[in-house]
């Protein structure tokens, strides 16, 4: 049998709306206080989607960005994926808008929806289409316009989520770097404290909405926070066993941006300290599944990281999801 390719990132790309939505906007928008934000949140303020701007926009600025960071041009990409929970359209897909908007004319393309775990999802698939030698050049989106599915009515979830998009290209590596370890998982059971309908709503998702409000998120935030604290700890240390890693040998860990204390409680079950653990949440809010590539993209660019670090991605979100990856930067 023939060795398996190895997967790493050549390029990253962020693109983030200009418009600002701060604490201070939302206290006449809901009742709440910049100070209730900032202590139980860690947010202070997130940037959101102008109305006539398609997510598909953002996201085709921050795969043109990572093509070129990559070096390559988009005819040399070969397959699209794009995490997303918040398209314009469920057809034609957002990945294949991106296609079309950025040129990239020999790409298959196809979404993926694993909530806020969606990126390392999307990472993995990937993944297995370069180890196997099907594909050399993937372009991995993850884009959000959360502000669409926000009700900004309900106090619990609007002042929590934003809108963004990033994006990597994922192909082959020398050994010695790339993607070392990763899992996904699901628990379904728990699915009911994240929801978000489309096209087909229960009594209770009903009732757990404000009047006439159908595609909005509900949440049970004291659920999803449990969940988060735990999971994150289990995923990040499945990763670091299988590629037999230790968390001294990890130079940052990028989690998934949804609240600074479920950082604060992950920074201390893998006894990291929080200079270890990448964070823009206060700049950008939730943005679901493109908070960690954002977020690779701005450490990438304020030359944080160096060709031969070990990094720990990991995620959850609703499903419920999880996800975790451990990598050895490659540029
Ligand atoms: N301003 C002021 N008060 C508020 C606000 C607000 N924005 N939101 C809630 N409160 C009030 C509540 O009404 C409650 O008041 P009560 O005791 O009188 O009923 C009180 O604050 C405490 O509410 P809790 O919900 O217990 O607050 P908590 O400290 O748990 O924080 C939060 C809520 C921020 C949502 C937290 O639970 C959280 O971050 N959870 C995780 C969310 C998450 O990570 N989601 C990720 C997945 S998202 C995705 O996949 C799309």
């Amino acid at each position: 049998m023939t060795k398996p390719f190895k997967a790493g990132i050549l390029g990253t790309g962020s693109a983030l709306p200009e418009k600002k939505l701060t604490n201070a906007e939302l206290e006449s928008i809901v009742e709440t206080s910049d100070e209730w934000i900032i202590k139980r949140t860690g947010i202070r303020e997130r940037r959101i989607l102008n109305d006539e701007v398609p997510l598909a926009k953002l996201a085709s600025d921050a795969a043109s960005k990572a093509i070129s960071d990559a070096g390559l041009k988009p005819e040399d990409i070969d397959l699209i994926i794009a995490a997303t929970l918040s398209p314009d359209y469920l057809t034609p897909s957002l990945s294949c808008s991106v296609q079309k908007e950025v040129g990239a004319v020999k790409a298959a393309a196809f979404d993926l929806n694993a909530a806020c775990s969606g990126f390392i999802y999307a990472l993995q698939v990937a993944q297995e289409f370069i180890r196997t030698g099907t594909y050399s050049k993937i372009l991995v989106i993850a884009a959000e316009a959360l502000s669409r599915v926000t009700d900004f009515t309900d106090r619990k979830t609007c002042v929590l989520f934003g809108d963004g998009a990033g994006a990597v290209v994922l192909g082959r590596v020398e050994d010695g770097t790339g993607i070392e370890s990763a899992v996904m998982g699901a628990m379904g059971e728990g699915g009911s404290v994240l929801t978000l309908p489309c096209f087909f709503e229960t009594e209770t998702d009903r009732a757990n909405r404000n009047e006439g409000k159908k595609q909005v998120i509900w949440m049970d935030g004291s659920e999803v926070f449990t969940f988060a604290s735990r999971i994150m700890g289990e995923a990040t240390g499945k990763v670091l066993e299988k590629a037999q890693v230790t968390m001294d040998e990890v130079k940052y860990v990028f989690p998934h941006q949804a609240n600074i204390r479920i950082l604060q409680n992950a920074s201390k079950r893998l006894n990291v300290p929080m200079e270890r653990i990448y964070t823009n949440l206060e700049f950008t809010g939730n943005i679901s599944s493109a908070s960690i590539p954002v977020c690779l993209d701005e450490a990438a660019r304020k030359n944080m990281l160096k060709k031969g670090d070990k990094l720990v991605l990991v995620a959850f979100g609703g499903g419920l999801t999880y996800a975790a990856a451990l990598l050895t930067w490659s540029k």
